[in-house]
């Protein structure tokens, strides 16, 4: 009878402490950038500006098309931020009230944007100096400070973050305050402590795990999937998991082995970032154009992208990537995507990178993730890839 009872409330007590340390928070979807500004008649502005960068500085510019959102609190009382989750990124940004760039505070189609002003709040503690960040393939800067940061049931306490008053043109089109950045310290931005420093202690497990939902993407996104701290989802994802080693240590990267559509196949080890932040999937130029054989996709010169009439949605080639010695797939109903063209035509989601050096080849973003779930483990500095369950 004793022992019973010993056995029963060690179990109870052992139930709760398990508990405490996880935690489930829906995300949200941002929903298509292009569609918005195909509505709004800007997407031609957008091109020319995106069409100027990529003679900067920077390498390559990703599409940024859809975002899945976490809500985070920050300050005492809390204000209330609406951030990009991003694995590519180290860093806390929330859009400051005093932001002098002028889209900061326009109206986006979804409503007035949250600012953060560190006068009403009683927990914040003046930073260092300056902050420069890269957002969208351009510079961001503002102040550091620290701060209580609250979001799925988790608090971090004087977590350094940045409050931005320099952002990029039509940054008012994104449906977002700011970006919480789960990538590695390697990349915290002028040496703060990061938001994965003061997350993972805090965890039973020292991962995090996201599910995307997979929803017809409209122009005003809606509920998006799960990130579940210190725990594996097992609800929204299939039990059997492949643990992929991350073969490079400052960021959420490991080696892709093959690639293959229809005929096509390309056996070369390359190394690929895991980016939550990025909508679509980067590859090298010979696989984007194999993609583009293989599909029949034509290149449409107003809209700059590779399209595909939307009839072959579900019976396109499926995409298939070897990873740590398993085959995973990408059925084209999740690389092709409707952004209510004309003609009815379908986007297909690549983008051509062109890293140099010792960068990644591959930026793998929610294209991928859509269909498989990702257990970022940092504790054993491993990725785990389980099957993502899905109503279609
Ligand atoms: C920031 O908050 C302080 C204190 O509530 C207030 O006096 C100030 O006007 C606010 N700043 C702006 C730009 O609204
Ligand atoms: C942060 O780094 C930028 C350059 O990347 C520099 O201009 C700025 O002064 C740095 N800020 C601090 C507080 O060191």
């Amino acid at each position: 009878m004793n022992y019973f009872l010993i056995v029963c409330s060690f179990s109870t007590i052992f139930f709760i402490f398990s508990n405490a340390a996880s935690f489930s928070y829906p995300i949200e979807r941002s929903g298509s950038l292009i569609q918005r500004l195909l509505k709004s008649g800007k997407y031609s502005e957008f091109l020319k500006s995106r069409n100027e960068l990529k003679t900067g500085s920077q390498p390559f510019i990703d599409f940024y098309d859809d975002y899945y959102i976490l809500k985070v609190d920050v300050g005492t009382p809390a204000q209330s931020f609406r951030l990009s989750l991003d694995t590519a990124s180290s860093f806390l940004w929330v859009l400051d009230i005093n932001c002098i760039s002028k889209d900061c505070h326009g109206a986006s189609n979804h409503g007035q944007k949250s600012t953060y002003n560190f006068s009403d709040s009683s927990t914040f503690i003046e930073g260092a100096g300056i902050f420069v960040a890269q957002f969208d393939g351009q510079s961001i800067s503002g102040y550091l400070g620290k701060e209580t940061v609250s979001f799925g049931g988790l608090t971090l306490k004087n977590q350094d973050f940045g409050s931005a008053q320099l952002l990029p043109q039509l940054y008012v089109e994104q449906p977002i305050d700011g970006v919480i950045g789960f990538g590695f310290p390697a990349m915290a931005v002028n040496g703060t402590r990061t938001p994965l420093d003061g997350l993972m202690p805090m965890l039973d497990q020292q991962m995090f795990s996201v599910w995307m939902d997979r929803k017809i993407v409209t122009s005003r996104g809606g509920p998006g999937g799960l990130v579940t701290f210190g725990a594996m989802d097992t609800v929204n994802c299939f039990a059997d998991v492949n643990w992929v080693p991350l073969t490079v240590k400052s960021y959420w990267g490991f080696d892709l082995d093959g690639f293959k559509i229809g005929s096509y196949e390309r056996t070369k080890k390359e190394k690929v970032i895991s980016d939550t932040g990025s909508g679509w999937i980067g590859a090298p130029p010979t696989v984007i154009s194999a993609i583009v054989k293989a599909t029949g996709a034509k290149y449409d010169w107003n809209l700059e992208l590779y399209v595909v009439p939307c009839s072959t949605m579900k019976t396109q080639p499926d995409i298939k990537l070897t990873i740590n010695g398993i085959e995973y797939t990408i059925p084209s109903v999740e690389y092709i995507l409707d952004l209510l063209l004309d003609n009815g035509q379908c986007a297909l989601t690549f983008f051509g990178f062109g890293a140099t050096g010792f960068g990644p080849t591959w930026v793998l973003g929610d294209t991928f993730i859509r269909s498989y779930c990702h257990f970022y483990d940092y504790g054993n500095m491993r990725i785990g890839l389980a099957k993502a369950h899905h109503s279609y």
